[in-house]
């Protein structure tokens, strides 16, 4: 394709609210996307790939002022700083050509200026807003959202209350929203139609309202002071603003709108393919082409989210496997319109059967091979291809259009099982051809040098199309076997690479892992990271507040605290709370208290010490034994855990020395 006639594609992800940072399940997405992007401009697309930040609304708002800053600083932070969104895609390998940030004034002043576009074709109007109130939270719930009849966020009473809003005529759109469901290929997979269609258009579209008053973080509608615009109309609106729609700071919206496919997760289907295509009638503006509703990543069977505490890190895999092998993982082990269980027995058994024993031993195989009879660098006199080769070489040279025909279905799964497909063939080649035995018979070389070359070319074939799903790896493998010549067009050919061509050696792409010892090793780091947001949940220290009432003078002088040396300390049978010290007060006769202690101290590393003791309290019996007196400890708890540390006095210090 030339430059100038290059058909271009328009694709996007959905944009991620800032509130925490991202997990699996956000990166399943983006990967796929990505994969998607890549594969297109492989193709020759001129491809447009916009992903970024959904940046207002309540939740962000009180997050800030929970953190004590303000919500701009807030996202900032989750954004731009370390380990926050960029961070992330930036280590996913993510090549989006655009990002957007929803805070970005271009994009504030655009949604202004098409919120008053549908206010003054009439399709937003004045209304008030009726639900019940939870006044301190400042949410409207519906009776169904309530828990108990309460607010299911702080548990207190809500009352009925009425709020002034803008409503956007949603039910004007009904009929041809549900036209475009029904009648065009618009959602898929073709099963999420159904759930749209009888869960939000037959029980009848309700205007939507698109103001709120209760809080400020929020594009404000620029000709009524004190709403801001409904989240979601700001969101929305991101794929068409980045372009350049109502601003100027972007201007390709004529080339690339309408998007070719907005990816996006199942929940929010229903905002994409009801909302979305009813506001962008309204504005009078293109449809997307579609919008495909993926699946969610589950673990142990339900939602991931930080309240739950299940989220799983793709920093920690990616450090752990690297970049690619999550990425295929990612893509191979689930296909992308329905749900899957992620857990960390499926990613390493995938990266050891797939990666390592698949494509990383045929890769391996071929190369050292071809080093080992020939110096790295096959014979231009080869055999002509046998039958027992056609099989391998109709597979390789079919397989770009296999792949294609599941690519441009989305269906990535399938995608990848095309290619290993090839990848299992391969192995199978070698071991039907024994090169190890070829090698020992001179008159075989030509022979040898064809089964080669054989292997090579399918080994360019493959990596070539593993370019969009795993970029990195795809290179160093073409690079190994000495190709130069990895373009989609070369993908239908067999016998591109130069038979002279270069091969070189590497450290194994996909070393395998130990399943048993690596799930232990993450069974750790997993318990590791839950105490450590379980302390930082917790204040580090915490002491009892002092003690405002006052006590008088000849009170305190009359209690006698002593130094006091320990004789002995023994744990008191059948209590797990109580140590019995025998102690030297100065009086000559042995002192016994009794002290619940036993969880801070093991007794024998408290023989010998000098503590401090108040003995003019009346003796008390416990478990039976009798304690006469008590020993002093300072407390505190760190990080919600209590703490004790008994007061222990200078060695020089004599039994029975008066404190005072
Ligand atoms: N801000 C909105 C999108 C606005 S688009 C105009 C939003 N953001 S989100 O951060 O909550 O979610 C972003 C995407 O991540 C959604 O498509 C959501 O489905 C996806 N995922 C979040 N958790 C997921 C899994 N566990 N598995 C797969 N995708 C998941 O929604």
């Amino acid at each position: 394709m030339c430059e100038h006639c290059k058909e271009k594609f328009y694709i996007t992800t959905p944009i991620y609210y800032p509130s925490d940072k991202l997990h699996i399940g956000h990166t399943y997405c983006t990967v796929a996307t990505d994969t998607m992007a890549r594969y297109k401009r492989f193709r020759g697309y001129d491809v447009m790939f916009l992903t970024g930040t959904d940046e207002h609304g309540m939740k962000i708002e009180e997050k800030a002022a929970q953190a004590g800053i303000t919500p701009k600083q807030f996202v900032d932070n989750i954004v731009e700083g370390e380990g926050g969104v960029k961070d992330l895609w930036k280590l996913m390998n993510i090549s989006y050509d655009r990002f957007i940030r929803t805070t970005d004034d271009y994009h504030c002043e655009a949604v202004q200026k098409i919120f008053k576009k549908m206010y003054e074709n009439g399709d937003i109007y004045k209304g008030s807003y009726k639900g019940l109130y939870c006044t301190p939270c400042e949410s409207f719930w519906t009776e169904s959202q309530l828990v108990d009849g309460k607010c299911p966020d702080c548990g207190r009473e809500v009352h009925e209350a009425e709020e002034e809003a803008y409503f956007f005529r949603l039910s004007k759109y009904a009929d041809k929203v549900r036209d475009l469901l029904e009648n065009t290929d618009f959602l898929q997979p073709r099963s999420r139609v159904n759930e749209m269609v009888n869960n939000f258009i037959k029980p009848g579209l309700e205007d939507l309202c698109v103001s709120r008053t209760s809080f400020k973080w929020g594009i404000p509608v620029d000709f009524d002071p004190g709403h801001v615009v409904y989240v979601w109309v700001d969101a929305l609106f991101n794929y068409t603003t980045a372009l350049g729609y109502c601003n100027s700071a972007h201007n390709d919206y004529a080339k690339y709108w309408p998007a070719d496919v907005h990816f996006v997760g199942k929940e929010i289907v229903r905002f994409h393919t009801i909302i979305w295509p009813a506001m962008l009638m309204s504005v009078g503006e293109p449809l997307p082409k579609r919008v495909y509703g993926h699946g969610w990543l589950l673990l142990d069977g339900g939602k991931m989210s930080k309240s739950k505490g299940n989220v799983v890190d793709p920093y920690l895999l990616a450090q752990r496997y690297g970049v690619d092998s999550l990425r295929f993982f990612l893509l191979r082990s689930f296909p992308f319109g329905s749900d899957g269980n992620f857990s960390n027995e499926l990613l390493i058994n995938t990266i050891n059967v797939d990666l390592a024993n698949d494509l990383g031993n045929l890769v391996s195989r071929t190369v050292a091979m071809v080093q080992k009879y020939f110096d790295g660098k096959l014979p231009l006199e080869q055999e002509e291809d046998a039958s027992k080769d056609d099989e391998l070489i109709t597979m390789a040279c079919a397989l770009n259009h296999s792949y294609a025909e599941q690519m441009e279905k989305y269906a990535f799964q399938n995608a990848l099982a095309e290619i290993f497909k090839v990848i299992s063939r391969a192995n199978k080649y070698i071991d039907e051809n024994e090169p190890w035995k070829l090698a020992k018979e001179p008159e075989k070389t030509a022979r040898l040098a064809r089964v080669m070359y054989n292997l090579l070319e399918t080994v360019r074939i493959c990596a070539g199309l593993l370019q969009p799903f795993m970029p990195d790896t795809s290179a160093e493998i073409l690079r190994r076997i000495g190709a130069d010549e990895a373009g989609w067009e070369s993908m239908a050919f067999f016998g591109t690479l130069p038979r002279d061509a270069q091969v070189t050696g590497g450290a194994p792409l996909f070393p395998r892992i130990d399943v048993a010892k690596e799930l232990a090793e993450l069974e750790r780091i997993h318990e590791e990271a839950v105490e450590k947001a379980r302390r930082a949940a917790l204040p580090a220290m915490e002491t009892e507040p002092l003690n405002a009432e006052p006590v008088d003078f000849d009170t305190f002088c009359r209690s006698d605290f002593r130094a006091v040396k320990v004789k002995a300390c023994e744990p008191v049978k059948k209590s797990d709370k109580l140590l019995r010290f025998t102690l030297d007060d100065g009086t000559g006769t042995d002192r016994q208290i009794l002290s619940g202690i036993a969880k801070f101290y093991k007794p024998e590393e408290l023989v010998g010490k000098t503590l401090l003791a108040i003995v003019n309290l009346p003796p008390r019996k416990m478990m039976g034994l009798q304690s006469c007196g008590m020993l002093i400890s300072a407390v505190h708890t760190e990080y919600g855990e209590e703490k004790l540390h008994l007061v222990m006095l200078d060695d020089a210090i004599p039994a029975g020395a008066k404190m005072c």
